[in-house]
């Protein structure tokens, strides 16, 4: 049997987003977690969600065609294998990954021709102002990036473990470390090690009951700062997890240049980031590298891009060490 047509993979491709929309729209109404028990009537869900519905139930059918949802009885909804991660409650959640993509960042990726015609924010352009200014003023969407960088990010926390031999550090701090998720994995496995997690002010106070539950928060500091003022000093290894990637070149010298100020000579630096490939294969960096363009102006790079900034900022790149998630720990040390 001969595969899709030319015609028709661009046709899914062009419309790609009307799936990821749907998705958004059910998991904004909360489907999946109304399903977790057990098949219900769009009737029920309907009501359970002041939704029309109708319009409900052929959203559901529309998802239940790929794969997300399944009618039973007529009319009746279940959860499927690919619509399980879109409940609140389950490890890896992909809720508030779906939530994030499908608000703001959506109505950015509609400014795409301004991004690529002037090189410029397209978020900053819709909503007048850098994303992680407009988080600071909307905590009910703060909250949900932080879930969702653990639902995009989460399984590279124990990826960076299988390759990472942290044994010999005493205190490592997450620069950037958003709610905790990376640091959290560390300190469990490593518990003679002490922790200090650096966020803005607002992420840094969210994180506390976070790392309570992960019953790591007696062994963790949390400090709440801007890494453009200063990071805190004291630790023997930093970890820089999908920062870089969200700044500008000047950028990234001031939060690098902040690191190496306080780092001892023996202090690692770790940053963790996908590593863009040379080549035409997929690899999921290529596109998180055009959101980096339209959401915070940063960019994904490549192994020499990044070997040339750590250079700049007084870093020698020792070692670059690919896991089993599609990032790669890019392992600095002072010159
Ligand atoms: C892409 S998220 C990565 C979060 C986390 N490191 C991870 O990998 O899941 C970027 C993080 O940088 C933080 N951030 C943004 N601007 C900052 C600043 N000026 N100072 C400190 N942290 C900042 C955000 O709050 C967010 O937690």
């Amino acid at each position: 049997m001969s595969g899709p047509s030319p015609q028709q993979q661009l046709d899914q491709m062009i419309t790609g987003y009307w799936v990821s929309q749907a998705i958004y729209a059910a998991a904004k109404f909360g489907i999946a977690d109304l399903l977790k028990d057990g098949p219900k009537s769009v009737g029920e869900l309907a009501a359970a969600t002041s939704t029309n519905a109708d319009a409900l139930h052929r959203l559901l059918r529309a998802l239940a065609s790929v794969g997300i949802f399944a009618e039973g009885e007529p009319r009746s909804y279940a959860l499927t294998p690919l619509a399980e991660p879109l409940r609140s409650d389950v490890p890896g959640s992909k809720r508030a990954l779906s939530l994030m993509s499908g608000e703001e960042q959506f109505q950015a990726w509609a400014e795409i021709e301004y991004s690529i015609r002037t090189g410029k924010v397209a978020f900053d352009k819709m909503f007048g102002k850098p994303i992680f200014d407009y988080l600071g003023e909307h905590p009910d969407k703060a909250r949900v990036f932080d879930a969702a960088m653990v639902g995009i990010h989460g399984r590279e926390s124990s990826a960076v473990l299988e390759v990472c031999d942290l044994s010999a550090i005493e205190v490592i701090a997450d620069i950037g470390g958003g709610n905790g998720s990376q640091l959290i994995e560390i300190l469990i496995k490593y518990p003679q090690m002490k922790g200090i997690l650096f966020d803005l002010p607002h992420v840094v106070d969210r994180a506390a009951s976070r790392l309570h539950a992960a019953g790591v928060r007696d062994r963790c500091e949390l400090v709440p700062g801007s890494f453009f003022d200063a990071v805190p000093e004291g630790a023997d290894a930093y970890i820089l997890r999908h920062i870089i990637h969200d700044w500008d070149e000047e950028k990234c010298l001031t939060i690098l240049g902040h690191c190496h100020r306080v780092m001892a000579a023996d202090s690692k630096l770790l940053v963790i980031e996908s590593v863009i490939p040379t080549g035409n294969d997929p690899f999921p960096g290529k596109f998180l590298d055009l959101v980096m363009l339209l959401i915070p102006g940063g960019k994904e790079r490549a192994a020499d891009e990044y070997r040339a900034l750590f250079d700049k900022a007084g870093f020698e790149l020792t070692k670059i060490l690919p896991t089993s998630a599609e990032v790669s720990v890019l392992e600095c040390r002072r010159k």
